[in-house]
């Protein structure tokens, strides 16, 4: 279906500006493997200058407010993040649904208010251990996606993360079955909502303990397009292998 492969790279609150020299290496490494896109969301504070760095990836925030402007202490918004150098957001990533409290309604709110600014999204959906083994996985995340998907949602700006919050930076991952089945899911639930060219064009990844090794074998299920690397992002000599595995 010509899904160009999407990795992208989420550095949560890691990195000083010492740290950036990862990012021109990881950058140097996607120079050569173009049939990917390849992108680093990484802390605010370092988006102008890794942005004026790079030449082959995209630069991403990991959240922005859903308000234009206001009395929101601490937050940035949508046109901040895009003004100091991302060109993408990731909203709704688990971290924030848990630790901030946010809603799915939040969240959609969130990535229409990214979609404004003229940013790209990716939006998480993930289930808990407790969901998953209680066989509810798939019911979850397709009721997450119903209640995050924003209005006007469509393939050239949004993405879709699966990623489990039991696998995130655990070391373990779904099984490859697992995985293909709630992708195919997710797939469908969009084919209902978006109709069926907007699904088919529209790129899910898979997050959660993805590495070297087992990036390729992730990367060739159908419905995945690419991958949410956390801690694997971190490092060139990490995040390299699996930028090769998409390309
Ligand atoms: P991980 O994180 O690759 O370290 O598991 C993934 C994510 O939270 O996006």
């Amino acid at each position: 279906m010509g899904r160009r492969k999407l990795v992208v790279g989420n550095w949560k609150m890691n990195g000083l500006r010492a740290q950036l020299g990862a990012a021109y290496a990881i950058d140097a490494i996607a120079t050569q493997h173009p049939d990917a896109e390849v992108g680093l969301c990484i802390p605010a504070t370092l988006l102008s200058e890794a942005k004026a760095g790079v030449k082959a990836i995209f630069i991403g925030a990991q959240d922005c407010h859903m308000n234009e402007n206001g009395a929101h202490t601490g937050c940035l918004s949508a046109a901040m993040v895009k003004e100091a150098g991302a060109s993408w957001v990731i909203v709704g990533h688990s971290e924030r649904r848990g630790d901030q409290h946010e809603s799915s309604a939040d969240v959609a709110a969130k990535a229409l208010a990214a979609r404004a600014a003229g940013l790209k999204v990716i939006l998480c959906l993930g289930e808990s251990l407790e969901t998953r083994d209680s066989g509810k996985a798939s019911e979850f995340v397709l009721g997450q996606l119903s209640d995050s998907l924003p209005d006007g949602a469509s393939a050239d700006w949004l993405s879709i993360a699966y990623e489990p919050i039991w696998a995130i930076g655990t070391g373990r991952i779904p099984t490859m079955e697992q995985i293909a089945e709630i992708h195919g899911d997710i797939r469908g639930a969009l084919r209902q909502a978006l109709g069926a060219e907007q699904a088919d064009a529209m790129r899910l990844l898979y997050g959660g303990s993805v590495n070297a090794a087992n990036a390729r074998e992730i990367f060739a299920l159908e419905d995945v397009d690419g991958g949410l690397v956390g801690g694997a992002s971190l490092k060139a000599d990490s995040f390299g292998p699996i930028i090769e595995a998409a390309a």
